[in-house]
């Protein structure tokens, strides 16, 4: 055989190869293959066949590894927001100093027309979305004459014991002080809400 017939017998196992895994891989293949047939053509004229056809297997492989399907991800389900106790407990201090005298000490006998934060309703408006929705809204309302004025820390702690007020139980997972994390991490009522 001259180094043309290997040259082109390179081709072939290369495309053939490449084609194996379908037309993306083929292309894949086939674009890494002749990135390094000019590398393949100089060894096999020098003779070195086995050379050239191990150097397209390799490139080969890679283009195929390259390609793998990524292992199938589990369709996301919204996690579900956990705080602890210390948090409801700080969150109680913290309401009680910044927001008691507009909602309550019961959370629904606000001397100053705040709404309930606890009850039906409450939960209807707050509930199954992302705990960012209530936390961010909080922060960036309340308390009226100083929106934000607390640190995320604070808010998160009050919107623990407002939930908790709302029958949902402490864990021994803290709710992150963190927008994002607590844009995924849903407010779900306990099986029993009072
Ligand atoms: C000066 C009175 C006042 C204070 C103090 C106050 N709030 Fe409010 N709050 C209101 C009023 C009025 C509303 C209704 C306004 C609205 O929905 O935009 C409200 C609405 C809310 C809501 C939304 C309720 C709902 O179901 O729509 C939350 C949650 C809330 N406040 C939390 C707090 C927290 C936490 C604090 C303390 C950091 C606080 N508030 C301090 C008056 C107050």
């Amino acid at each position: 055989m001259n180094s043309r017939a290997h040259s082109h017998n390179i081709k072939w196992a290369c495309s053939c190869l490449g084609s194996a895994r379908g037309v993306l891989i083929a292309f894949r293949g086939g674009r890494f293959c002749a990135e390094f047939l000019s590398l393949t053509d100089i060894l096999v004229k020098r003779g070195h066949l086995i050379a050239g056809l191990t150097l397209c297997l390799a490139i080969a492989g890679i283009a195929i590894a390259q390609t793998a399907p990524s292992p199938a991800l589990a369709p996301e389900k919204a996690a579900r927001l956990t705080f602890t106790a210390a948090q409801v407990e700080n969150g109680k201090a913290e309401y009680s100093s910044r927001c008691i005298d507009c909602h309550g000490a019961n959370l629904n006998d606000g001397e100053f027309g705040g709404p309930p934060l606890k009850g039906e309703a409450f939960r209807e408006k707050w509930f199954d979305q992302p705990s960012s929705t209530l936390i961010g809204f909080t922060q960036a309302a309340m308390p009226p004459d100083a929106p934000g004025r607390l640190s995320l820390d604070a808010y998160v702690e009050i919107v623990a014991y407002i939930l908790s007020n709302n029958g949902v139980a402490a864990s021994d997972r803290p709710a992150p002080a963190n927008m994002d994390a607590l844009g995924a991490l849903n407010i779900e009522a306990d099986a029993v809400a009072r």
